[in-house]
């Protein structure tokens, strides 16, 4: 038994084109101008329609303690949102080894209902840490993430360069959340002495050139190490200078920014307080310039990716800990089923990108860079039958009256675009329908990912 969507407006990285598309055994077996359907098929109809690959979440955090979002219902809104595949970060547990990190983690995620990766956190270096990169690979984590901020899992200079180079030399492409953690740590304790503690000193204690700083440095010890290197999460003007500059010079880097730092701006920190704690998100939320900048960066192919860097913390006993005091909120927003709606949104509909761009930067590009393409990430023959029928005819609501994710609240609340997300397919199964997840617990495969080559690299990435 096969699915066949007709007559719709197939979206690639390159262009958009009229086909009809046919997936068996969970596999894209044909593309062409018309394809029949036999009694036992599923046959879609996607007139007027565009059909896309699903998107590929490379930064969310389900599963983590204190936050509402399992792989379980984490999974079901990012599928909601068309998100066919996610990158999850795992935690370290500092009692155990990072593959056994990966083993709990991977236990985790098993009800998951669209397939998953993990990039493996690394807070610490030394000869044992360095053999437990080599083997990353064989498990299938061709990523690890290191943190230049957050005391607890920060590494110094010398560690991120020693880890670049065990990295680069297993084939790992390696994440670097690039703030100066200890400078920032230093404008908190004056901030906090000033009794300066509502949401806004969240932003105004890790200013853009702490960002900027950060990633200036890491990008010259990667450069030194000769080493990939993926800046998560960019959120400024200031980060994104320094980011193209190394750029420019050849260094092997890749940037990701998310649907908040495009949308969202300070000022929904310097709204009443009740309201303000639910946005502090690290690097914090920056200005309307950045965003256009942002944009700017994502259409002449600077930045690659986009991720939700979901993190679906509760009000009530979390993010409320911090009205008083913003040190006691717990960082990062909830926003995995936004993503593409927000994109053709304000990037597509208000003419800042075009579709293929949206496809290039939510599916093609981060299948490259994490070892997925082109298993995932396009609409070729042979590639897995995950796949978004987007109707741009319609419109949506962004509300928490009708998310799938766990919180309370909806930091898009009430945003009304333009699209409507009607069927996500997973390797040719129906997962989501007339806005209903009816994909399975379980249904999730585990990707092992290819190491990170220099195919990884071409082109506009
Ligand atoms: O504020 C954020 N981004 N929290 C999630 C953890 C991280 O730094 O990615
Ligand atoms: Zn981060
Ligand atoms: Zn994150």
């Amino acid at each position: 038994m096969a699915t066949i969507i007709q007559n719709g407006l197939l979206v690639t990285a390159s262009e958009i084109f009229q086909a009809d598309i046919k997936i068996e055994n969970g596999k894209i077996s044909i593309i062409a101008d018309q394809i029949g359907s036999k009694n036992e098929d599923t046959v879609i109809d996607a007139t007027d329609k565009y059909v896309l690959p699903g998107l590929i979440d490379p930064h969310t955090h389900l599963g983590i303690e204190g936050t509402l979002d399992d792989f379980e219902s984490g999974s079901k809104a990012a599928a909601s949102g068309g998100v066919t595949t996610i990158i999850n970060f795992t935690e370290p547990d500092n009692s155990q080894t990072y593959l056994e990190d990966l083993t709990e983690w991977r236990a985790k995620a098993k009800n998951s209902i669209i397939d998953y990766g993990f990039h493996s956190i690394i807070n610490k270096c030394n000869p044992e840490v360095i053999e437990q990169i080599a083997k990353l690979p064989d498990e299938g984590v061709t990523s690890i993430k290191l943190f230049m901020a957050y005391e607890e899992n920060m590494v110094n200079d010398k560690e991120m360069y020693l880890l670049l180079k065990a990295a680069k030399k297993a084939g790992i492409v390696t994440n670097v959340h690039a703030e100066n953690g200890n400078l920032i740590d230093l404008l908190i304790e004056e901030a906090l002495r000033k009794n300066n503690t509502k949401p806004i000193y969240h932003a105004y204690t890790r200013p853009p050139s702490m960002e900027a700083e950060a990633t200036a440095r890491a990008l010259r010890i990667a450069e030194v190490a000769e080493a990939p290197i993926y800046i998560v999460h960019i959120s400024c003007e200031e980060a994104l200078t320094e980011f193209t500059r190394a750029k420019e010079r050849g260094v092997i880097a890749f940037g990701e920014t998310c649907p908040q730092y495009l949308v969202l701006d300070e000022d929904y920190l310097k709204t009443e307080d009740k309201e303000a704690v639910k946005y502090i998100c690290s690097p914090p939320l920056r200005t309307k310039k950045d965003q256009e900048v942002i944009w700017s960066k994502i259409k002449s192919g600077s930045i690659s990716t986009i991720g939700s860097d979901h993190a679906s913390h509760p009000f009530v006993n979390g993010k409320e800990n911090g009205i008083n005091d913003f040190t006691k909120a717990p960082n990062g927003l909830p926003g995995i089923e936004s993503t593409l709606l927000l994109l053709y949104q304000y990037g597509v509909y208000e003419g800042r990108i075009t579709l293929p761009k949206l496809v290039e930067i939510t599916s093609q590009n981060p299948a490259k860079i994490f070892g997925l393409y082109p298993k995932k990430g396009s609409l070729n023959i042979g590639s897995d039958g995950d796949i978004v029928i987007f109707d741009p005819n319609k419109s949506t609501v962004i509300s928490k009256e009708t998310q799938k994710q766990g919180t309370e609240y909806n930091v898009y609340e009430g945003i009304n675009v333009h699209g409507r997300i009607d069927c996500v397919l997973s390797r040719g199964q129906v997962i989501v329908e007339d806005k209903e997840v009816v994909g399975k617990a379980g249904h999730g495969e585990y990707l092992y990912r290819n190491r990170f080559t220099s195919y990884s690299h071409e082109g506009s990435l």
